[in-house]
């Protein structure tokens, strides 16, 4: 099977062009930069260079020969992304998309709604699917080894609120089986980590990874959106994380789901093991 890879600089899909690679295979990835690419895969990969805002002719060279496709598109508008990609597979007579969505589909917070519209495009089309409706990723935790590293402190308005991050090597397991075995056709696989936990339980779980406490200290709706906008600008992103991390706190993020266990078959790697392989960020 041939596989065309999307956003394989990123974190899930370096990871699942990684592993299909290691698997024995060579997929095809689809990318703005060559370079990057390259520095990533070297020759193991065949790189189609394009952009999704504008691939013109890029899409439909990229899918030749190609029978599955694994999607990440991001931002408001994903759908006019998603849109592309399949109206270009169902040309090319594409036999399965795996599509990167998100758990918020089912809750319609931050960035859910963006995503429904994507799932609603592929499922549209007429392509076999399958959604991986992913929580929060513990990479995002990266996001907070500034404060960490300069004052041991995590700070956030999640409150004592609860969410169980995935391990983004959890997710291309799941992508890759799902690309591999065609066992989750017409699925929307609800993927999370294997234990709730609040931020404050994370920020003691890295302070235990690099051996010093690291404190929690609560922010308000309004400081998360000021700090939040001073980085991502005002706009949808900016909202859609706020509104992500009220419902943390809210607690109506917390689900926990054996999708993970269900398709690979082991359970999901804890987030105390995600802080020691990335202890030195936080140091
Ligand atoms: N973070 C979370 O907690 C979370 C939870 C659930 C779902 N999600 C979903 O996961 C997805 C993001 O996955 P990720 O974190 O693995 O991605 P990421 O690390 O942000 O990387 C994005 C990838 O998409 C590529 N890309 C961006 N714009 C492009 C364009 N116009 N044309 C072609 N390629 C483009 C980037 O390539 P370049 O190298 O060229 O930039 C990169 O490879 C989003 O759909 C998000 O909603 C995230």
């Amino acid at each position: 099977m041939r596989s065309l890879i999307f956003g394989a600089t990123g974190t899930v899909g370096s990871r699942v062009t990684q592993q299909l690679i290691d698997a024995g295979a060579r997929p095809a990835v689809f990318a703005r930069s060559a370079k990057r690419t390259k520095a990533l895969f070297g020759d193991r990969v065949d790189i189609h260079v394009g952009d999704l805002e504008s691939p013109g002719g890029s899409l439909a060279t990229a899918m030749v020969g190609v029978d599955e496709i694994f999607l990440v598109t991001e931002g408001v508008d994903l759908v006019d992304r998603d849109r592309a990609v399949v109206s270009a597979a169902v040309r090319a007579g594409v036999r399965h998309v795996v599509k990167l969505s998100t758990l918020d589909v089912r809750t319609g917070i931050g960035t859910g709604p963006w995503h429904a519209r994507g799932e609603a495009a592929v499922r549209g089309s007429g392509i076999a699917f399958t959604f991986l409706q992913a929580a929060g990723f513990m990479s995002n935790a990266l996001g907070w080894a500034e404060s960490i590293r300069g004052e041991r402190v995590l700070r956030s308005s999640t409150g004592d609120g609860r969410i169980a991050f995935i391990h983004p090597d959890d997710i291309a397991s799941v992508a890759v089986a799902a690309l591999t075995t065609r066992d989750h056709d017409g699925e929307a696989l609800v993927i999370t980590g294997r234990e709730a936990l609040s931020y404050g339980e994370m920020a003691a779980a890295i302070g235990r990874a690099i051996g010093e406490p690291v404190a929690f200290e609560e922010l308000s709706d309004r400081e998360a959106y000021a700090r939040t906008r001073a980085w991502a600008g005002e706009g949808p992103t900016t909202d859609a994380l706020v509104d992500i991390w009220r419902s943390v706190r809210e607690g109506r993020l917390d689900t926990v789901t054996d999708g993970v266990e269900r398709v690979i078959g082991r359970r999901p790697i804890a987030f105390a093991a995600w802080a020691a392989e990335n202890a030195d960020a936080f140091r």
